[in-house]
């Protein structure tokens, strides 16, 4: 087998500063053209960079795909919500550059993430999944295990039309697990 023909694997690595301006142009496209992400103006890689840091600074994963040195997607887990009982709940983010999708690279990033939650001791992940209309989305997270808790209708405004949001939830780890030492979880408090 000729190795410089082959093709080489999607490697899936903690995201770093010189990766942002790939990921800026995926999410920016997602931003112009679709609901899946309720902002409407696209962050500036300075920003975007930014949101990477309080990713990073909370200990929490921000991971890329990488093809021959190309960045083809990227997802990262934030806090669900900032009060601190939630603070073994995470909320995910996922976006694949539009002309790689449908190739398993979705999935990786995912199913990664997951992993990564879990080993860190997180015990929920949720999907705030921006439009109803957003089957790929829907049916990643389903693939992963994740099971659809309810619509919010309406309740963005995008594109001149109201646009729902899907919640999708899984479990990360042993639903048996005891509650951690102290109740603490140091990168979400
Ligand atoms: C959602 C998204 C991340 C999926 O990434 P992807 O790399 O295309 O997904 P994968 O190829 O790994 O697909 C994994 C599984 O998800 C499901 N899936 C993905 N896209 C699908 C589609 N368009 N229709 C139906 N099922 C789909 C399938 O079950 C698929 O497995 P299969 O190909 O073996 O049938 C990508 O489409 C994307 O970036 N979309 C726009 C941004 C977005 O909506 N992000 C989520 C915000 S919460």
């Amino acid at each position: 087998m000729n190795r410089s023909s082959a093709p080489l694997p999607v490697v899936i690595r903690d995201a770093a500063q010189h990766d942002m301006a790939a990921i800026q142009a995926i999410y920016s496209f997602y931003v112009t053209r679709t609901a899946a992400s309720f902002e409407e103006t696209p962050p500036s890689v300075a920003e975007m960079e930014a949101r990477r840091e309080r990713i990073c600074r909370r200990g929490l994963p921000f991971l890329v795909a990488e093809e021959k040195g190309e960045v083809l997607g990227y997802t990262y887990a934030g806090p669900f919500r900032e009060r601190s009982a939630y603070r073994y709940t995470v909320e995910d983010s996922i976006y694949v550059a539009p002309f790689v999708v449908r190739r398993g690279i979705g999935r990786l990033l995912l199913g990664a993430l997951v992993d990564r939650c879990a080993e860190l001791g997180y015990r929920q992940m949720i999907a705030v999944i921006g439009d109803s209309a957003n089957q790929s989305s829907i049916a990643l997270h389903r693939s992963l295990g994740f099971g659809q808790e309810g619509v919010l209708r309406g309740v963005g405004l995008k594109f001149d039309r109201w646009v729902d949001v899907v919640i999708m939830h899984r479990s990360l780890g042993a639903d048996d697990r005891p509650l951690p030492d102290g109740g603490k979880a140091p990168s979400l408090v």
